[in-house]
């Protein structure tokens, strides 16, 4: 049992996290998988209340329980089961079963992100309806595809202003660059974007390590209006990009953002199976999050009314009004990502 668990728990940390951060231990005692977040491990304005961290949680839980299948166990799970232990996010128990394959199995290796430009291609009906199923499935989030060229229009500028406060918000600003890995050997010994995942061109290389002091950075703003030029960049790759996706889903308490992960790692797995490139654009969205959850003063008054415009924008699009969106997605066809991001071995104590 002790190495099956080890291999779950392997397969579980293939699972997406908000910049990698991988926010995640575990403890085993006999057939039960304690799993704790690490709150200290993405202090950023992307994770209030973790609830980024939460989606990361969830994602792990449904690949544990694919792995779990495939090792010959079913996986009963239990959210915050000790409320007096806020960081227990989940147990999980294994009890023997005969092995079943999901075919998703497979994927959980091959799932990435791709920050590449997408081809524009829309996805076909047959795709689009796989992936809604794929959320489905798990029965905690419901999947919206926009493709029509209004609406992208009107999202992709939206979705930029994440792009644009990374540079114009000292917060994000610090947060962003100390969370990059530039060096391969880096990467899996820290949380964090591996460089060459973020896809920047040779020439947007030079300018993105200009842009990490803070006071040049802020010059280049005020005169040649950088952080702006960012974000119209953006905005135009993200208004080409061919479908945007939303999961959808009711609550906003601690265990719908866990359970809406579920559902962004089926889809992320299920779009994975079918060739298609896969790229969050969630900013917007935590930072509204972050606004409601009293993180107003993290934001000066214009950016809190840039981002409460955007995100009223991502809303309407997606007919999400009082709904929660804990993911978005760029979905389409692009070539291979140029690298993809290592994890750090899990932390494991055996009780
Ligand atoms: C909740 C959540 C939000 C994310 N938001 C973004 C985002 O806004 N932009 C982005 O480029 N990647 C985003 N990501 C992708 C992560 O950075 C990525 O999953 C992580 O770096 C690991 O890489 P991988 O997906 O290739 O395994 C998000 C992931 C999660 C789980």
């Amino acid at each position: 049992m002790n190495n099956d668990i080890e291999k779950i728990i392997k397969d579980g940390t293939l699972a997406p996290s908000g910049e990698n951060c991988q926010p995640w231990k575990f403890s085993v005692s006999g057939d039960r998988i304690s799993i704790y977040n690490l709150p200290e491990a993405d202090r950023s304005l992307y994770n209030s209340k973790q609830k980024g961290s939460y989606i990361a949680h969830g994602a792990l839980i449904e690949n544990i329980a694919l792995s779990a299948a495939r090792y010959g166990y079913d996986a009963a799970v239990e959210l915050f089961p000790t409320p007096a232990v806020p960081n227990l996010v989940s147990v999980i128990t294994l009890k023997k079963a005969t092995p079943k394959i999901d075919p998703l199995y497979q994927y959980l290796e091959k799932r990435c992100t791709n920050r590449k430009d997408f081809s524009g291609k829309k996805l076909s009906t047959e795709q689009k309806n796989a992936l809604i199923a794929a959320a489905r499935e798990t029965g905690f989030g419901e999947l919206r595809l926009i493709d029509d060229a209004p609406s992208l229009a009107k999202l992709a500028p939206a979705l930029a202003v994440n792009d644009r406060l990374i540079f114009e918000n000292k917060l994000l600003h610090d947060f962003f660059y100390g969370h990059i890995l530039w060096k391969d050997e880096e990467q899996d010994k820290a949380g964090g974007f591996y460089i060459k995942t973020l896809e920047f061109l040779p020439h947007q290389l030079k300018g993105v390590q200009m842009m990490k002091k803070w006071p040049v950075l802020k010059i280049m703003n005020k005169i040649a209006g950088v952080s702006k030029m960012i974000a119209k960049e953006n905005a135009a790759k993200y208004a080409a990009s061919g479908t945007l996706g939303a999961i959808v889903v009711n609550g906003d308490a601690s265990k719908d953002f866990v359970n809406a992960g579920r559902a962004v790692a089926r889809v992320w797995l299920r779009a994975a199976s079918l060739g298609l490139s896969v790229h969050p654009c969630t900013g917007v969205v935590f930072f509204n999050e972050q606004i409601k959850d009293g993180g107003a003063a993290n934001f000066s008054e214009a950016q809190r009314l840039m981002i409460d415009e955007a995100y009223k924008q991502i809303v309407s699009v997606f007919g999400a009004e009082g709904k929660t969106i804990p993911m978005l997605w760029r979905l389409g066809f692009a070539d291979a990502p140029t690298a993809r991001s290592m994890r750090m071995p899990p932390v494991i104590t055996h009780e």
